[in-house]
């Protein structure tokens, strides 16, 4: 047991449409993960939320004809339905249109910056992509349009508000480079580090209201409203009481142990959310772990795009433990990974339904009717995959970390073929009870290994075992 704490936070998602598969991933990833340090023994705090404000919530709402509060709600339920039907194990759930602890903190913290001398007036002119909530250069764009959004940016020429980020550039480059403030993998490292010693330029971190009368009034100025990233950011320590009355879980849990992201949100989290807590004086988060993306067709799946896969529809065919168990096992959490559904079906009788099911149904099934009493899990049976799994779970290779149990999966199956107990049964009934009590075990290690990744089906194992009974409903063949 440890009593570290783990403060791990997924990106808030933008309102403005149904959660489809891509979001799905980075909610189990950063799940599996928060699951893990708690098997751990640590004392884990796991944040999520939505991001409500912005051109593309603002018109999304106006659009749907509800009114902007009832559209807001109803998302965020929705949302909130989607953590919970995912088995996201959050601890809190935070939105941004939260006045009692988002604002104040958002506020707070910008008046750190304009205390530090870090905002200024200044007329902004040039691209903005409303589906990244993006300011865009020319050499951001193909053939004039957002390579994430097939779309051409729209023109903005405005008074705003300007953070100087550009002062923090070897700042923020000192604290990547001596992975103060880690990045993983390297890879993502390096392009950020590249990025960043272009030098910073200093970003627009304000909208006049008469252009968008949504967001957080800017303070001192309320015909300005913040930048929706700006805002956005700041939920990781609002959600915490930052600068408010109650600011324990703040002192408790800040800084962040993990901000998971995936990597077309990374600038914002390794170049403006560090400047801006620099320059407030706040400490960095520890590390960032940067997933690839969900691609559909070959493309990022978005909204924007059209090309999504509803998680819902995954979940009521083959269940939640499948999706998570699909996600994890099938997606290199480092790279880009193309989804289909007839892939799904394979992986699920492959390692579900033939593998772990099988495995489990069979061995218990031998142990009750062979055993008179429930067995023992010991300690010393398969210390090499918990070394393996430990490993890979704390490189965040989710992937490797669940190979180690499906390895560790046929090693049993195998193990059954070569010594064939139900045999031994007949002819040396008490060498059949070892071998079967040896299998036992296995099962009750591989019900405790899941536990991060497929918690439902992780306590059925474990129950079964402690029982001496078949588990209950694991996974039906699909064909
Ligand atoms: N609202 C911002 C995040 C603010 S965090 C302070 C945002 N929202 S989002 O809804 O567009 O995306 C949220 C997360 O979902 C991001 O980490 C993004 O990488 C992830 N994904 C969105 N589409 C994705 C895929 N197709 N594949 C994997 N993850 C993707 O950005």
């Amino acid at each position: 047991m440890s009593n570290e704490k783990f403060y791990i936070t997924t990106p808030i998602f933008y309102a403005n449409g149904s959660p489809h598969l891509g979001h799905a991933y980075v909610t189990i990833l950063a799940d599996v993960i928060a699951r893990y340090h708690r098997w751990k023994g640590e004392d884990v705090y796991f944040l999520a939320g939505v991001d409500e404000h912005g051109i593309k919530n603002l018109r999304s709402a106006e659009a749907s004809g509800m009114g902007i509060d009832a559209y807001f709600d109803s998302r965020a339920a929705e949302f909130r339905g989607v953590y919970d039907s995912l088995e996201s194990s959050y601890d809190q759930f935070i939105r941004t249109t939260d006045k009692k602890l988002h604002w104040p903190a958002a506020q707070a913290l910008w008046q750190k910056l304009a205390d530090s001398g870090d905002i200024y007036k200044g007329t902004y002119e040039g691209l903005y992509c409303v589906g990244c909530e993006a300011f865009k250069q020319d050499k951001d764009l193909i053939d004039g349009k957002c390579p994430d959004h097939g779309t051409v940016p729209e023109r903005l020429v405005q008074e705003n508000y300007f953070f100087k980020l550009s002062k923090y550039t070897d700042a923020i480059k000192k604290k990547i480079e001596s992975n103060e403030l880690r990045i993983v993998p390297e890879e993502r490292k390096n392009e950020i580090l590249s990025l960043i010693s272009e030098g910073l330029e200093d970003v627009s971190f304000s909208r006049p209201k008469k252009d968008l009368p949504w967001g957080i009034p800017v303070p001192g100025d309320d015909s300005h409203v913040m930048y929706v990233w700006c805002d956005a950011l700041v939920n990781y320590i609002s959600a915490l009481g930052y600068a408010g009355a109650d600011d324990a879980l703040f002192k408790k849990f800040w800084p962040a142990d993990l901000h998971v992201l995936g990597k077309d949100i990374l600038r914002f989290h390794a170049a403006i959310w560090p400047g801006m807590l620099l320059s407030a004086g706040v400490p960095l988060p520890k590390a960032i772990l940067v997933h690839g993306l969900i691609l559909s067709g070959g493309r990022k799946m978005s909204k924007t795009m059209g090309n999504v896969i509803d998680p819902k529809k995954l979940i009521e065919e083959y269940g939640v433990e499948a999706l998570r168990f699909y996600l994890a096992h099938e997606v290199n959490p480092f790279e880009d990974g193309d989804v289909t559904e007839e892939k799904f079906k394979e992986v699920y009788n492959a390692y579900l339904a033939n593998g772990i099911g099988n495995l489990t149904a069979r061995v218990m099934k031998m142990s009750s009717t062979y055993l008179d009493k429930p067995v023992e899990p010991s300690a010393s049976v398969g210390i090499e995959v918990v070394r393996e799994f430990e490993a890979a779970m704390d490189a965040h290779q989710i992937q490797k970390g669940v190979e180690a149990i499906t390895k560790y999966v046929r090693e049993l199956d195998l193990e059954i073929q070569e010594t064939q107990p139900f045999k031994t049964i007949k002819t040396d009934p008490e060498k059949a009870k070892e071998i079967v009590t040896g299998l036992v075990q296995g099962v009750a290690l591989i019900g405790r290994l899941l536990a991060p990744i497929m918690p439902q089906t992780s306590a059925k194992i474990s129950e079964a075992v402690k029982k001496n009974t078949m588990p209950t409903a694991l996974f039906a063949r699909k064909d």
